[in-house]
């Protein structure tokens, strides 16, 4: 009797031409309604599984994993992993990968973009205008802070953060940084970047961007206390995770005038947004979209369907699992 193959649960309708590739070495099973991601669903589709090709929507927990006797990997579609229970995975020998740098410079170009657009008030002035209250050049109407000349914070210094850093130079930013660990001072010197502790970085920026992985240390990093610090003209930007932030203490800053604006693609409750962030009107909202180019996200599928046929084994043409 022939040997069945390995099963391999494709979480979302991803890009089938990409996808495709799997079906030479597996078989898949797809549940392609996103809206079943609940976690029994999820658990359903992996108590069969030897593999998996998630997204971030999908938070594989303990639970399921424990519950998933054949599963040997995750592919996860995505740089950030806080998705996946990473101890249940390890503790059972359950390889993870991600994608990393094939977004990189998608993720900083829109970091770029946002914090421009918080700066100088894109989306408030493009609201003033589509509700007819523009009533002739204001001079001091809609008024914001420039990018050139001021200081730019970076929380995490990883691949997106130096992103970030590279186009600042081109803007004439000065660029200070805080991290885990300070970066070699090659780095430091190519990224005209200097390392200051995390005090220093929220009372110096001008704009503060945070790059930064969520997890336990990370969480509500940027709170009350921290927003204190900050100065009354700086911008926020958030491209991490939006736990990152406590977005109360974030809502209060900016409804008392205690930080000019904010820019966040990332929140805590997604897809569910605080109502006292919506209610401020100083603040850009963007629906998680920082890979969000159409190449990118190809790049993506293409990386995670690598890392899932070289994490089972299957055949001579297997990638490389990226972690
Ligand atoms: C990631 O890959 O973690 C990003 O947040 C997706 O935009």
């Amino acid at each position: 009797m022939a040997e069945s193959r390995p099963k391999v649960w494709v979480s979302q309708p991803l890009f089938d031409d990409i996808v495709e590739r799997l079906h030479a070495h597996f078989d898949v099973v797809r549940v392609p309604d996103v809206s079943e991601h609940d976690a029994s669903a999820i658990a359903n589709a992996l108590r069969e599984a030897d593999g998996a090709l998630v997204t971030l929507n999908e938070r594989i927990g303990s639970d399921a994993i424990a519950d998933a006797p054949k599963l040997r990997a995750i592919a996860n579609v995505g740089v950030g992993y806080n998705n996946l229970d990473i101890d249940a995975l390890q503790a059972r020998d359950i390889v993870a990968t991600n994608t990393p740098d094939v977004l990189t410079e998608t993720t900083a170009d829109f970091g770029f973009a946002l914090m421009m657009a918080a700066a100088r008030r894109v989306t408030e002035a493009e609201r003033h205008l589509r509700a007819g209250q523009w009533h002739g050049w204001n001079f001091k109407g809609l008024l914001g802070a420039d990018l050139h000349g001021s200081t730019l914070g970076i929380l995490g210094m990883g691949r997106i953060g130096q992103g970030i850093a590279k186009r600042a130079s081109g803007f004439d930013m000065r660029v200070i940084y805080h991290n885990r660990s300070r970066l070699p001072a090659d780095v430091e010197r190519e990224f005209n970047a200097s390392y200051v502790d995390f005090g220093t970085l929220l009372a110096q920026a001008d704009h503060l961007i945070l790059v930064l992985p969520y997890s336990a240390a990370s969480h509500h990093i940027v709170d009350a206390a921290a927003l204190a610090k900050m100065k009354p003209t700086a911008t926020l930007t958030n491209i991490a995770r939006g736990g990152i932030v406590d977005e109360a203490a974030l809502a209060d800053a900016l409804s008392s005038g205690r930080l000019a604006s904010a820019a966040l693609d990332v929140f805590e409750g997604e897809p569910t947004v605080d109502p006292r962030l919506l209610a401020q009107g100083n603040i850009v909202l963007t629906p998680h979209i920082g890979s969000g180019s159409l190449a990118t996200r190809r790049a993506m599928v293409a990386l995670a369907v690598d890392n899932l046929i070289a994490a089972l084994g299957a055949g001579p043409d297997a990638g490389h699992p990226s972690s």
